[in-house]
């Protein structure tokens, strides 16, 4: 599933930079409940960087994962084509998207080519992709039959 972050493919120039931007936007969570910060950065078409990070609510089921903030954030201002996500958590935990994030990010990689950076447990970064995260995703193709 995983991959180095130096695997062919539509892959950011420097994934680090973009593992980077996702720890700097990591200081702005609101996470006061489960104190899980999380930070994104997506790699739009073109060029471009968007960061985000969850957004937690006394009602606990409104929050928003670091993941949506950044693709909401981005459609926000015309950007729907992405190449990458990178996401950074706390230290030492394993992060990939959740199943509810896989679902939205898919809607914007019909073919399932978004790149997806993250660090291992030890602090290595890997990378995969949307399509082995959530393969044989639901979306508009099912939609239009
Ligand atoms: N969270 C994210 O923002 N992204 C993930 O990939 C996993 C989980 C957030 C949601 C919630 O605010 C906190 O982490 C704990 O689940």
């Amino acid at each position: 599933m995983t991959s180095s972050p130096d695997a062919p493919g539509p892959a950011p120039d420097r994934p680090q930079d973009l593992l980077a931007e996702a720890e700097a936007a990591r200081a702005f969570a609101h996470a006061p409940y489960s104190r899980f910060q999380v930070g994104a950065a997506l790699l739009c078409a073109d060029g471009t960087v968007q960061r985000g990070c969850n957004v937690e609510n006394a009602s606990f089921g409104a929050t928003i994962c670091a993941e949506r903030t950044a693709v909401a954030a981005a459609v926000a201002r015309g950007q729907t084509r992405f190449v990458a996500i990178a996401i950074a958590g706390p230290e030492g935990v394993a992060l990939t998207p959740c199943g509810i994030c896989r679902q939205v990010l898919a809607e914007f990689s019909q073919d399932g080519a978004l790149r997806v950076l993250a660090r291992d447990a030890a602090g290595a970064p890997f990378a995969t992709t949307l399509g082995a995260l959530l393969p044989s995703a639901f979306g508009q193709a099912q939609l239009r039959g």
